[in-house]
């Protein structure tokens, strides 16, 4: 379906090659797509934001703090009341930033939220794609080597500048990326059909929680970031995606089906329900093992010490194995201490898994709850990938490149994909 018809969130930044980037509007308004354009205050004492209306036809915006709804967009992405930068970051189908200037890299990079544009970044889960444009030692500078290449790990598509002359009367490269080149790219990733596509995926996220009584529960510290990357990951590479929530600390991804399951059974529930008519289930909630064999309908008065009786949760995963239906990848997770591989390697072969992702709860700069973590996958047909520490999106892309290559037809599964597919 290409550009016709797609959200383009494109923000604009103060490089001098701003004035360039109505011609990226003007390209892709022609191709069909909805631009909706937001800049930064610098960029606005470069080029005055009313040119963008002008050819987007949509109130362009930049500051974080309109709460007036009469100055937001005429014609926002989703016009509710949510805070404009969710709006508008929420609704879009694809975010380019350009030109990008060495600041604003450095911000995406560094996680600040300090402005609309910067804030609009974080709360986007849509390919994010920048065009940076400065003077040749800026981008040559260490620094901007490595904002860059934090960057592309946190998986934003960079379009190199061009060599030439620069507006700061230097020649080498620096120069912003053709408006052609930048709205072939836009195309290109609009276009792709994702290495998911066809695929209906059920994901799992976040933690149970079983009430103890009215106030209290049983819990744990899972925050639900590793399985929304990852269901995220799989929407954006195509995929149908189910995810099922337990409790989370972070908001589900956008262009998934949510399915609401906080307890155990609820969620034993959903994917079971779910599950068998899925080509993959890939299980990274953690669900607790143990709920309060009883619930007492008044909150527990404190009064010395007290025994609550546990009484183990439903065996999804081993449920699941026993009923397959479609499914062709069931992968589970293993967060264990002590010797995490052979433990998670014991849980794949009782289980029946097809993969597992073992990680530790503990790491040096991540683990549960984190931003970061490692993780060794393993395999029924003995693959054996060992992950660094790294950011959860990037492990999650990793997870769905493996998950990927076992779904791709094989031998008698071929003829069952295809016709599927058709
Ligand atoms: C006339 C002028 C042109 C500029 N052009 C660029 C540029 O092309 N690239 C760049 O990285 N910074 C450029 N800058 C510097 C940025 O505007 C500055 O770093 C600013 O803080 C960027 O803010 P922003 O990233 O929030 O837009 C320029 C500054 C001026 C005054």
């Amino acid at each position: 379906m290409a550009i016709e018809g797609r959200k383009i969130l494109v923000g604009v930044t103060g490089g001098v090659a701003a004035y360039k980037t109505l011609e990226v509007v003007r390209l892709l308004g022609a191709a069909g797509a909805r631009c909706q354009a937001v800049l930064t205050r610098s960029a606005t004492e470069l080029i005055r934001p009313e040119s963008f209306e002008a050819l987007t036809g949509r109130r362009a915006v930049w500051d974080l703090w309109t709460s007036d709804r009469e100055a937001r967009p005429s014609d926002a992405f989703a016009p509710e009341t949510k805070p404009i930068h969710i709006d508008i970051a929420q609704s879009a189908d694809l975010f380019l930033v350009a030109p990008a200037t060495a600041n604003i890299l450095a911000k995406m990079a560094a996680g600040i939220a300090d402005d609309l544009l910067t804030t609009a970044y974080l709360a986007a889960t849509c390919p994010v794609v920048v065009a940076p444009a400065m003077n040749s030692f800026m981008w040559a500078h260490k620094t901007t080597e490595r904002n860059l290449a934090r960057l592309r790990e946190d998986g934003v598509r960079i379009i190199d500048p061009e060599e030439g002359d620069l507006a700061c009367g230097y020649r080498g490269k620096g120069r912003l990326a053709s408006p052609e080149r930048i709205v072939a790219v836009v195309r290109e990733m609009l276009d792709r059909p994702g290495d998911l596509a066809g695929r209906r995926i059920l994901v799992t996220a976040g933690r149970t929680e079983e009430a103890i009584d009215p106030i209290r529960v049983l819990t744990n510290r899972s925050s639900g970031k590793m399985g929304v990357a990852l269901a995220g990951e799989c929407a954006r590479r195509g995929a149908e995606v189910v995810f099922v929530a337990g409790v989370l600390s972070v908001a589900p991804p956008a262009g998934v089906r949510v399915i609401e399951a906080t307890t155990a059974r609820a969620m034993a529930e959903a994917v079971l329900r779910e599950g068998p008519a899925c080509d993959a289930v890939l299980m990274a909630a953690a669900v607790g093992d143990y709920r309060p064999r009883e619930f007492s309908g008044e909150k527990m008065k404190r009064s010395g010490p007290i025994r609550i009786e546990l009484e183990p949760t439903e065996d999804i995963l081993e449920t699941l194995a026993a009923r397959r239906g479609s499914i062709r990848v069931l992968a589970g997770f293993a967060l264990e201490t002590g010797s995490p591989e052979a433990r998670g390697l014991e849980k794949m072969k009782r289980k029946k898994l097809d993969l597992i992702v073992v990680n530790r709860p503990d790491v040096p700069g991540g683990g549960i709850g984190r931003e970061k973590t490692e993780a060794i996958l393993l395999g029924r047909d003995g693959y054996r990938e060992e992950i660094p520490l790294a950011s959860k999106a990037s492990i999650a892309a990793r997870i769905a490149d493996r998950v990927a290559a076992m779904l791709e037809p094989r031998g008698e599964d071929s003829a069952q994909a295809n016709s599927r597919r058709e």
